[in-house]
């Protein structure tokens, strides 16, 4: 039984049999049985994703930026374009992925923490009439807000563009449709909303554009769409030695999800443990840094005036819980995020809380 409660935005708290799963025999990634539970795994993404079957998944071993990479490395034909609609970190993130692969640019920056401007969303695309894909973070992590994403899709609808979106540290925690949001790519990972361990990437995307890609135009040898595309559909496998040992848990956590727990009601629980967080924090004098557009499973807040946030959090760590500092400038200014994704409960967050008043007491006290 772990000795932390992790309160971050992954790795998280994963339940007893998705650690269970991770001692399953050895099985060879050309066999058989790797391919069933391979077609299994895949079946249950895209019901993740609220996704029909004209959508298909393909897993990638690594974290979410090898995801991310592989799309992005992968979608373009030259010439074709991207606009990015960027707020955060992780919008950054895919800046600098679109960079690296010299894809050209129609970047839109908004401040950190700032609700994107659909009406300058608008304005762009109709601009810009050689953008092939608009991307964007589903829940930009480094501030916790949940960006317009619906909305995006309908100006995609609109303007005959196809949407990518980062929903790394969304799949499992907020409620992703996406054939309402019209969504033509999305990714994920295991070891966040979904409670699997880190290392378990995937990619889930309109059949059709997996058909569209050709093997020259993906960049990267690793991260090629096109081949874990092929792989999947002519052999149910992937096309080099994934992490064979993290597919079983990843299996298991999305049957967690999909059966048991169910989409909607872990989406309920997070919610549930966020206003309890959001409460109390705010009862101990914390202020929150966003006022809307929150997600269900990432809290940031400033600490009260005169609180260090890395002694503070040094404090909880030795206690048993674990936060994560406020990213860039947040984290000078006193902010730390509070997640609760995996196997965190109601009680997990008032116990939390409990030690929380009593670190916080202990420092304001000094
Ligand atoms: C929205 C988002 N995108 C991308 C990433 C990068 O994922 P990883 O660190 O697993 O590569 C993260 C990580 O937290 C994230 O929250």
């Amino acid at each position: 039984m772990s000795m932390t409660k992790l309160f971050s935005p992954g790795p998280v708290m994963v339940k007893e049999n998705v650690r269970r799963s991770l001692l399953h025999y050895d099985i060879c990634h050309r066999s058989h049985e790797f391919e069933e539970m391979f077609q299994d795994t895949q079946a249950k993404i895209v019901k993740l994703f609220n996704a029909d079957h004209s959508y298909y998944s393909v897993i990638v071993s690594g974290s979410g930026t090898s995801a991310n990479e592989t799309v992005l490395s992968s979608a373009f034909k030259p010439g074709e374009e991207v606009l990015l609609i960027r707020n955060g970190v992780f919008g950054e993130r895919l800046l600098e992925i679109i960079h690296k692969y010299n894809v050209p640019l129609v970047d839109l920056p908004f401040p950190w923490a700032t609700y994107p401007d659909l009406a300058v969303i608008e304005r762009a695309m109709a601009e810009h009439p050689k953008v092939k894909v608009v991307a964007m973070v589903f829940h930009e992590t480094s501030t916790g807000m949940i960006n317009p994403v619906g909305e995006v899709g309908s100006l995609c609808r609109k303007y005959g563009k196809a949407l990518f979106v980062d929903c790394v540290s969304a799949a499992g925690g907020q409620d992703i449709d996406v054939v309402k949001n019209n969504i033509s790519v999305c990714t994920s990972v295991g070891g966040k909303c979904v409670g699997a361990f880190p290392g378990s990437a995937y990619v889930c995307a309109r059949q059709s554009v997996l058909e569209s890609l050709t093997a020259d135009q993906c960049k990267n040898v690793y991260l090629s769409l096109y081949k874990h595309y092929q792989s999947a559909v002519t052999t149910h496998q992937t096309p080099n030695t994934p992490n064979v040992n993290l597919f079983w848990p990843l299996n298991v956590a999305l049957t967690n999800i999909l059966e048991d727990e169910t989409l909607a009601g872990r989406i309920s629980r997070y919610q549930k443990c966020a206003v309890i967080i959001r409460r109390g924090v705010c009862s101990m004098g914390c202020r929150f840094l966003l006022e809307d557009h929150m997600a269900n499973t990432v809290t940031s807040v400033f600490l009260p005036k005169g609180v260090d946030a890395p002694a503070f959090l040094g404090e909880m760590e030795k206690r048993g819980y674990t936060f994560y500092i406020g990213k860039g400038e947040y984290g000078k200014q006193g902010m730390i995020q509070i997640a609760n994704m995996g196997e965190i409960y109601e009680q997990d967050c008032y116990n939390m809380l409990e030690v929380f008043q009593v670190v916080l007491n202990k420092i304001q006290a000094k």
